[in-house]
């Protein structure tokens, strides 16, 4: 592992060093909150994932921490994977290689908990492409005129739908099941219960304005099936209301939920817009609507992916199509993945094994991070020049393989 610069050690950051640990995160991500302000809040972290760097004096100059996602769906199947997540280094101690360190140490702890994937959301895209992640997914942004038109579906209709303030004993466990039922790559959902309480918890700090937080819950025979979190906020012009709803997140179990949650969202009194982001690219919202262009779509970047155990990792998901290829791999931080791998595999599963045949296509771990989750396709990566062919004709057919027929998202940003 690269050492630290001379005078930095590495820590453990238990819960007892919370204020500290809340204080480097305020330097590096200005507007957090600060020890007072988050005195009685819960906060998502596994305190034992919890890291960081001392200076020489004691004080605490860096942080990171990893979330447990151990059943974190991929094409076809559940992994374990790390989520990366806190990193932030104070201002007077960057550019010298902590996070670099913490980068290394993050993938030696992680590969020894059985974790062969790692994941985070990049405050910057610039930063980790260098250490082997790749984008994975992008997702989609909405402002939605109020009244937008959706298509009919059958027994939306007839859903009951109850709209209350969010409520952390009354609603946890509700979005808890219906969101960690989500069968689609990239969906990261609380498990811990650190996370799920910090979900649930409301301050006016992050409100911006608008009000508390209100969940909209259908059911169907007096059973749960969706739920909508959002928040509206109100605002007037010479012209009228201009209030906007704010949505943070929308699962339905079928398309009916779906309908059912939306045609109350875009028909809220005094709104004028809805806003909605993290969606999937394939979200249903874009068919339903009669006029998608109306609603101003725009993609940003989701998640990254990192294949800390290119064998573990590409053996756990699974293949649209059946594919049977050999991937020159290099990875220039964890000398392990580099090599031939041989990967035979298909919609029932896969094995991949160390190979000296001659390799079909080459790339960089961080496009097989990018491709892991089945919505970047290695063609597409191709044309960047990120993935070579090598054996004429072997990329479409792995191309196909390693696609899904789900675009891959994470709905929140941790
Ligand atoms: C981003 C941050 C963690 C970097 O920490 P750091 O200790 O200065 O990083 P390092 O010195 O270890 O830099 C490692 C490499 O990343 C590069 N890098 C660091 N921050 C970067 C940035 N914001 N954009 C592009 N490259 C960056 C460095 O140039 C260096 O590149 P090299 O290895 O090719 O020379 C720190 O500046 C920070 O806390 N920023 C604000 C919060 C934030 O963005 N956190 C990340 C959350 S996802």
């Amino acid at each position: 592992m690269t050492p630290l610069p001379e005078g930095y050690r590495p820590v453990d950051v238990p819960a007892a060093r919370r204020d500290e640990l809340l204080l480097v995160d305020g330097w590096a991500f200005p507007g957090s909150p600060t020890p007072e302000q988050a005195k009685d809040w819960p906060l998502p972290l596994s305190w034992d994932r919890a890291r960081g760097v001392e200076a020489e004096d004691g004080e605490l100059v860096a942080v990171h921490a990893s979330y447990p996602f151990t059943r974190f769906p991929v094409p076809g199947g559940r992994t374990a994977v790390s989520g990366l997540t806190w990193v932030g280094v104070h201002p007077a101690h960057r550019r010298r290689g902590l996070l670099r360190t913490m980068i290394e140490e993050h993938f030696t702890r992680s590969l020894a908990r059985g974790e062969a994937v790692s994941a985070l959301f990049a405050a910057e895209p610039a930063i980790y492409g260098r250490f082997g992640f790749g984008l994975a997914a992008m997702d989609l942004h909405l402002t939605i005129p109020r009244g937008a038109a959706l298509r009919d579906v059958p027994g939306s209709a007839d859903l009951r739908l109850r709209i209350e303030h969010l409520d952390a004993e009354r609603h946890g466990p509700v979005v808890a099941a219906l969101h960690g039922a989500v069968d689609r790559p990239g969906w990261a959902t609380r498990q811990s219960a650190e996370l799920q309480a910090a979900s649930l918890h409301d301050p006016d700090l992050y409100r911006e304005g608008a009000e508390s937080a209100r969940i909209a819950v259908v059911e169907r025979d007096g059973v749960p099936v969706g739920y909508a979190r959002f928040r509206r906020k109100g605002d007037w012009a010479p012209a009228g209301p201009r209030g906007v709803v704010r949505v943070r997140d929308v699962v339905a179990a079928d398309p009916a939920v779906a309908h059912r949650l939306w045609s109350v969202l875009l028909d809220l009194d005094l709104m004028a817009t809805v806003e909605v982001g993290n969606l999937p690219v394939d979200d249903a919202l874009l068919r339903m609507l009669v006029d998608p262009r109306a609603a101003l779509p725009r993609l940003g970047d989701n998640i990254w992916v990192r294949l800390l155990d290119v064998p573990a990792a590409l053996a756990a998901r699974r293949y649209a199509a059946p594919v049977d290829v050999v991937l020159e791999v290099a990875d220039a931080l964890l000398p392990a993945n580099t090599g031939r791998w041989h990967l035979v595999g298909g919609p029932g599963g896969a094995t991949v094994t160390a190979t000296d045949a001659p390799a079909d296509l080459a790339l960089d771990v961080r496009e097989l991070g990018a491709a892991y989750l089945g919505g970047v396709s290695l063609a597409a990566l191709a044309t960047a020049g990120q993935v070579t062919e090598l054996t004429p004709g072997s990329l479409a057919p792995a191309a196909v393989a390693f696609g899904w027929h789900q675009a891959p998202v994470c709905g929140w940003v941790f």
